[in-house]
């Protein structure tokens, strides 16, 4: 997969790609990053990216002009993929894993940072864009936006996770949040590991784990419970759940 940023901030942007796994698979060539400056597709003399918004208000716009320079660049430089370009916005649709798999399979994807107010609408009319969001918050720009949606998409990669990870435990890939993990030492400051993780019972290692993640999905996130498939064993999990958190009240 190749993608494409255009930010005004690229010194936000590129420090990020280098470290950590994200690094890792672009040292491996699972993933290619390229970041632009879209100051670089301006043609004045003060490589101006905003202006005042036409009809008035505060803050400024980005401007179509360099934009629509850098995203054209951007998928005219892969004539054999088939492009997308995504629009970091508040006012997108929603990012969630079942999207970051989507754009896993993408061959090549075009990220254009908004920032200020948003950009000229116009945009949005010259090529298919996808405007997303990343939660129903508003950052003063979508450079950190543009970072989580690439680090949750480059992780699904095919390749990536035999090489570095497993998705299987991840929250959300099973519909409900990930159960607890513990690691050595077996104590710690009195708190001893579960009995059942060191048992080597695998079944009851199973049914713990799953316990626990129903456990934390009903707690932290009680509507998700009611939008995945539930087998006999998990709904009388829940009922236990259900009546021992009446019983503490
Ligand atoms: N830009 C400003 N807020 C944003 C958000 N929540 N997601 C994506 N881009 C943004």
């Amino acid at each position: 997969m190749i993608v494409d940023i255009l930010t005004i901030f690229p010194g936000i942007i590129t420090p990020a790609l280098s470290e950590s796994l994200l690094g890792k698979a672009v040292d491996e060539g699972l993933l290619e990053i390229n970041v632009h400056d879209i100051r670089d597709f301006t043609e004045d003399k003060h490589q101006s990216v905003d202006d005042a918004p036409f009809g008035g208000g505060a803050g400024m716009v980005m401007k179509v002009e360099p934009i629509y320079k850098g995203v054209k660049a951007c998928i005219d430089s892969q004539p054999n993929l088939q492009s997308t370009v995504i629009v970091t916005s508040a006012s997108g649709r929603r990012f969630d894993q079942q999207y970051a798999e989507e754009l896993s399979r993408m061959e090549h994807l075009i990220v254009v940072c908004g920032r200020y107010k948003g950009i000229d609408a116009r945009v949005m009319e010259l090529f298919d864009v996808r405007e997303v969001s990343i939660g129903d918050y508003v950052l003063t720009g979508g450079d950190f936006a543009a970072l989580v949606m690439i680090e949750a998409m480059a992780r699904l990669i095919p390749g990536y996770m035999s090489k570095f990870e497993a998705a299987e435990t991840d929250s959300f890939t099973s519909g409900l949040l990930g159960y607890p993990e513990y690691t050595r030492p077996k104590e710690f400051m009195g708190l001893e590991v579960p009995e059942v993780l060191i048992s080597g019972h695998h079944e009851n290692i199973r049914k713990f784990r799953r316990r626990k993640a129903l456990e934390k999905t009903l707690h932290n996130r009680p509507e998700m419970i009611d939008s995945i498939e539930l087998n006999e064993e998990d709904k009388s999990i829940i009922n236990e759940l259900r009546s021992e958190n009446s019983d503490s009240r």
